[in-house]
């Protein structure tokens, strides 16, 4: 049976976020990929046992709306790590992601600036995003709930920031919010962030 694979990234020491925060996430994000594949692989046999058990189809079927919590989860971390990868490196100027950017969200400080405040402000856990729409070749911004609630069909995740407490509480008390998020983007490598961005075309 095919599996999701769980990836390897190579991190480099980031400012303000400990190796040893990213190393206990990557347990979480590992987490997610086993619990994902524990779902495709076991739900087919558990649903086999209804004719003994009527409450099978009950349980198999919440396990069929865990899977988008999972699937989501590992998909975003994946997002996430990898945009430190290589160290940070700034977004060029002449980028398409820069461009698309200003055509869409106006300009760039004012953009940094509202990302910013949209993962600050918002009350619970979850991700703030910036979304690439395939469709109507568009940058639009927008909030996940947890792992899955708000998520946009046909969109690629540009950059996602991982606003669940696990991911800078242990750093920066929850009072750190706002550090937190600048030094998200102090360690972003745009570099990638553009290719993923590109590659979406
Ligand atoms: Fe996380």
């Amino acid at each position: 049976m095919t599996k999701f694979e769980e990836k390897k990234f190579e991190i480099p020491a980031l400012k303000g976020i400990s190796a040893k925060t990213i190393e206990e996430h990557l347990k979480l994000y590992a987490g997610y990929v086993k619990n994902a594949n524990s779902i495709l692989e076991n739900t087919p046999e558990y649903s086999q046992w209804s004719e003994k058990d009527p409450f099978v189809p009950y349980w198999t079927s919440e396990l069929r709306r865990r899977f988008s919590f999972e699937y989501n989860g590992m998909r975003n971390h994946e997002t996430y790590f990898s945009s430190f990868e290589g160290g940070p490196k700034p977004l060029d100027e002449k980028s398409a992601l820069r461009s698309a950017i200003e055509k869409d969200c106006g300009p760039f400080d004012d953009f940094l600036a509202k990302f910013k405040s949209l993962a600050a402000t918002t009350r619970g856990i979850g991700w703030a995003v910036l979304w690439y729409d395939r469709k109507m070749k568009l940058l639009l911004v927008s909030w996940i709930d947890e792992q899955h609630y708000g998520l946009l069909n046909d969109c690629t995740m540009v950059i996602g920031l991982d606003m669940w407490e696990h991911s800078y509480v242990a750093d920066y008390a929850p009072s750190g919010k706002k550090q937190y998020i600048e030094d998200f983007f102090a360690n972003l490598n745009w570099e990638v962030i553009n290719k993923r961005f590109k590659d979406a075309q």
